[in-house]
């Protein structure tokens, strides 16, 4: 079975924008995604114009702001100043990566913890990690979202996630915990990673190399979850972490790339910034 996230986050949407259409009446106003995007890398461009195309289909009110690459920190964090300042702004999102000279810590700091739509604040991060109520990073709630739909049982299961960024690895770990699976993270330093991700019953990879995970890593009957979004270098075409031709025939579900985790994880943006605007307007 392949999980369509393409499909899953249709509808996931689909059901948003009914819900956005009444807003107007509620609360005298549509929800307001700030999107901030500096430089001009090909990658970050495609996903702010993802994201900017799914507010248009939800409903919600879509500012993308550009900055040359060479703007300074100073110049960052005041803008960032601005929109945590801006009643009007119920979510603040800058694209990752940063360039070299702006500390990605501080500037994820500096977004007003209520405005976090990425979940990515210190604030956040400790609310997760202590169970208390919390903006989830979008990547990890979409898997999850993915699993659930696809009837995966979660609880009491194996499950290894390979890779331990604070973007992905780290809080799907959690997040899988949270679900009363038991969890393993792998990583670049493993040693002998087939035999640890042969132990996965649930195995969720985001560590950015092409057809990484191959069939023998893969135990029969696996639910595999591929985050990765890589260029084939041969091709030059978007290919995921796990060599999904080899893995299909062992997974008992598998996610494909492009139409995968990359959806969900913009539907999920959409909702937590419906979740900040209602907690907002509550
Ligand atoms: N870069 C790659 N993934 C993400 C994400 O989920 N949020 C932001 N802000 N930047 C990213």
């Amino acid at each position: 079975m392949i999980i369509s996230g393409k499909e899953l986050s249709a509808r996931m949407k689909s059901d948003m924008a009914a819900q956005v259409a009444e807003f107007p009446e509620k609360y005298g106003r549509v929800p307001h995604l700030a999107v901030v995007l500096v430089g001009d890398d090909p990658a970050s461009v495609s996903y702010v114009t993802g994201k900017a195309k799914a507010s248009e289909v939800v409903g919600i009110k879509n500012t993308t702001i550009r900055r040359p690459a060479d703007i300074s920190e100073a110049e960052l964090l005041s803008l960032i100043d601005g929109l945590n300042a801006d009643e009007g702004v119920d979510g603040i999102l800058v694209q990752l990566p940063l360039p070299k000279h702006i500390s990605e810590a501080k500037v994820i700091a500096a977004v007003d913890k209520s405005k976090d739509v990425d979940g990515f604040h210190p604030l956040n991060v400790a609310a997760l990690w202590q169970k208390q109520e919390c903006t989830e990073p979008c990547t990890p709630k979409g898997i999850i979202r993915m699993l659930k739909s696809a009837g995966v049982q979660i609880s009491g299961k194996r499950a290894v996630v390979v890779g331990r960024s604070n973007i992905v690895g780290l809080p799907v770990a959690k997040l899988l915990l949270d679900e009363n699976a038991t969890v393993t993270i792998a990583h670049s330093r493993t040693a002998d990673l087939p035999s640890v991700t042969r132990t996965a019953d649930i195995l969720v990879v985001a560590i950015g190399k092409p057809r990484f995970v191959t069939a023998d890593m893969i135990s029969d009957g696996a639910v595999v979850i591929d985050v990765g979004v890589n260029r084939d270098p041969e091709t030059g075409k978007l290919c995921g972490d796990v060599d999904f031709a080899a893995a299909e025939s062992k997974a008992s579900v598998i996610t494909p790339v492009p139409g995968g985790v990359g959806p969900m994880t913009i539907a999920c943006l959409m909702e937590n910034t419906i979740e900040c605007f209602l907690r907002k307007m509550k």
